[in-house]
């Protein structure tokens, strides 16, 4: 059997695909299964590619996968949940902290030589100890981040999916961490409307998918000062960043980092490689991203 892989997947990941004949590129065609990432775009002409049986995301997002031809086509997909949190939360964290206590300007000011002298008010930055932070999904990731506030004697509220939830950490939070998935309902979700409700001052750190905020009103918002702080894993544009985010200081900026470590990287590829290798063979993998399509016979199309 003939398993595409459309970019690099770690040999740990390969190893579990042993026994397969592995082809790389992006054309499906005269393949049983696919390896993708999130930079592919899987649409309904490369799910109903004639012989295709399973395709596997090195990914916990699934927003570059047309899910619903997925299902029409009976393409069961497998994807990396659970593996990636801890690491995902790590960097959630880490932003937080680096925007609230401004490490980015920090290191570009002493780098750029401007660094003279101790002084009592340089690069002053705020106490993330005792703060609110709101947590916007309170999924696996948003949960693990709670964890790690606990340790900073953080209070945390969490938002799913009750407007009033979204309200209140709106109005309450110090710090805000958006870790919802992509979807029609969570495009824009926090727009120029819900960032002028964050306290003045507020921090706002996104590593779920850039499109959830809206980049446009976010650099306004830190422009005019009502927010004091942004970091941000992941934009609407990847990889461009909008030109008024990057003159914004105030911004703490990294290239979609979130689960990239290497115990991270290389537990999802074999996750992912190991479910694709289990549809091939005709065996449910637990990482199963559509179970509707299980069992196969049953969801294929008429
Ligand atoms: C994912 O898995 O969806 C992350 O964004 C990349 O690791």
């Amino acid at each position: 059997m003939r398993v595409l892989i459309m970019q690099d997947v770690s040999p740990a990941g390969l190893a579990e695909l042993d026994g397969f004949e592995l082809v790389r590129g992006s054309d499906p065609a005269g393949c049983d299964g696919a390896v993708c990432y999130l930079i592919d775009r899987i649409d309904e002409d490369f799910l109903s590619t004639p012989g295709l049986r399973g395709l596997a995301t090195v990914s916990v997002g699934l927003d570059h996968i047309d899910l619903a031809a997925a299902e029409r086509h009976g393409i069961p997909i497998a994807y990396t949940p659970d593996v990636l949190t801890e690491a995902t939360a790590d960097l959630t964290f880490a932003l937080l902290l680096g925007a609230a206590r401004r490490l980015g300007e920090g290191e570009r000011y002493l780098r750029a030589g401007r660094w003279t002298t101790w002084s009592f008010d340089l690069l002053l930055g705020t106490d993330v100890h005792g703060k609110t932070l709101g947590i916007i999904g309170p999924g696996r990731i948003g949960r693990a981040v709670a964890r790690r506030a606990e340790g900073f004697a953080m209070r945390v509220l969490f938002a799913g999916r009750d407007p009033a939830e979204l309200d209140r950490v709106l109005a309450e939070s110090d710090f805000i961490a958006v870790t919802v998935p992509l979807s029609s309902d969570t495009r824009h979700m926090i727009g120029a409307e819900e960032m002028a409700r964050m306290k003045p001052g507020a921090i706002l750190v996104n590593t779920s998918r850039g499109p959830v905020v809206d980049e446009q009103a976010l650099a306004a918002a830190l422009k005019s000062g009502h927010l004091g702080g942004a970091g941000l894993d992941v934009f609407e544009q990847e990889p461009q960043v909008h030109p008024d985010l990057l003159e914004c200081e105030n911004a703490l900026l990294v290239p979609h980092i979130g689960s990239a470590t290497r115990e991270t990287r290389d537990g999802m590829a074999r996750l992912a490689c190991r479910g694709l290798a289990q549809i091939l063979r005709g065996e449910r993998p637990p990482n199963l991203a559509n179970p509707q399509v299980w069992p196969l016979e049953a969801a294929a199309p008429q």
